[in-house]
C-alpha cells in the first residue's frame, strides 16, 4: 500500500514500445560494491566439491535435485568450460562459477535489501503490478574467457503465469560491453507473444517446442555502465554471447511476477514449499 510509481511517461512509453528500458545509475557505486563484496564472501565460504554445471544448451544437466532445490536456496552453478578432461577445475572457484541462485533475494541480507527496496517496488507499481513477487534471483558472473552464452529466449518461457506476467530486472554490477558479453535484444519482439514454454514433469525439464531461428541482424546490443538497470518485458527476445575477453561481466538478475490476477503455473520448474512474500499488496 502507498507505493508510488517512479517511472515517467517517456520511460513507460519506451518500455512498452521496445520491450526493455535502461535506467542509468539505478544503483550507487556503494550499493554495487556492497553486493560484490558479499558475493566474494559467499564464494569464499562455498565448498566447490559440490558440482553442478549450468547450461542453457544441455538441459539434462538441469534435471538434478540441486537445480530444483536451488529455487529456495543459495546454490552455485559452474561454467561448462570450468573443468579439464579429468573433471578438475582449471582455475580458482572464484573464476569458475557461472551463477549463484535462485533465492539470494530471500536468504542473503545484502541482496534481500536491494531486492525489497522501495525503488524496486516503485518500479513495479509504475508497471501496474498489484501483488508482485520475486520468483528468482541470480548473480551472474560471465567469467573472463569462459563465461557461457545464453541463447535467445523469453523469460516468460521459464517463469510462467496465466496470463504471462514476468518482468526481468538486470542490474549491471560491472560495465557490460559487446566485448565482455552484454545483453542483446530484438526491440519490439515482446509484441509477438510467447513462443514456447519450459516446463517440468516427472522426467525432468523440457521445452514444449524447438526454438525458432532468429535473425541475428535484428538484435541490438545493450551496452550499459555498472549501476544501470535493464528492465526486460517477459516476452522480449534476448540473449548474450560467450565472454571471450579477459574481463568479467557481473550482473544481478531478478524475475518478478504478479500474483494478483495471474495464476502461477504448477508445471514451472520452480515449485515453492513456502510462497514468497510479495513486495507489496495493493
Ligand atoms: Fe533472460
Amino acid at each position: 500500500m502507498g507505493i508510488v510509481g517512479n517511472l515517467n511517461p517517456e520511460q513507460l512509453q519506451a518500455f512498452h514500445s521496445q520491450g526493455f528500458l535502461v535506467i542509468d545509475s539505478f544503483s550507487s557505486p556503494e550499493e554495487i560494491d556492497g553486493m560484490r563484496k558479499q558475493m566474494d564472501q559467499l564464494l569464499d565460504e562455498f565448498n566447490s566439491s559440490t558440482v553442478s554445471i549450468f547450461s542453457t544448451k544441455n538441459q539434462k544437466k538441469l534435471t538434478d535435485d540441486y537445480f530444483y532445490e536451488s529455487a529456495e536456496k543459495i546454490s552455485f552453478f559452474f561454467e561448462e568450460k570450468a573443468f579439464d578432461d579429468n573433471g578438475n577445475l582449471k582455475q580458482p572457484k572464484q573464476l569458475s562459477i557461472n551463477k549463484v541462485g535462485h533465492a539470494l533475494h530471500e536468504f542473503d541480507p545484502v541482496f534481500s535489501k536491494l531486492s525489497r527496496s522501495e525503488k524496486i517496488s516503485s518500479l513495479f507499481s509504475s508497471l501496474g503490478y498489484k501483488r508482485p513477487v520475486i520468483m528468482q534471483s541470480m548473480y551472474i558472473f560471465k567469467q573472463p574467457g569462459i563465461g557461457g552464452e545464453v541463447v535467445p529466449h523469453q523469460d516468460n518461457s521459464f517463469i510462467y503465469t496465466d496470463p504471462p506476467s514476468c518482468t526481468g530486472l538486470w542490474l549491471a554490477l560491472e560495465d557490460a560491453t559487446i566485448v565482455n558479453g552484454c545483453l542483446w535484444a530484438i526491440p519490439g519482439s515482446h509484441k509477438n507473444g510467447l513462443v514456447r514454454r519450459f516446463y517440468r514433469n516427472e522426467e525432468g525439464v523440457h521445452f514444449d517446442r524447438p526454438s525458432p531461428d532468429y535473425d541475428q541482424k535484428q538484435f541490438v546490443p545493450l551496452e550499459v555502465k555498472a549501476g544501470s538497470l535493464v528492465v526486460i518485458h517477459g516476452d522480449l527476445i534476448h540473449q548474450s554471447f560467450e565472454n571471450q575477453s579477459p574481463k568479467s561481466r557481473h550482473a544481478l538478475s531478478l524475475h518478478i511476477v504478479d500474483t494478483e490476477g495471474c495464476k502461477w503455473a504448477p508445471d514451472n520448474w520452480i515449485r515453492r514449499k513456502v510462497e514468497p512474500e510479495p513486495l507489496y499488496n495493493s
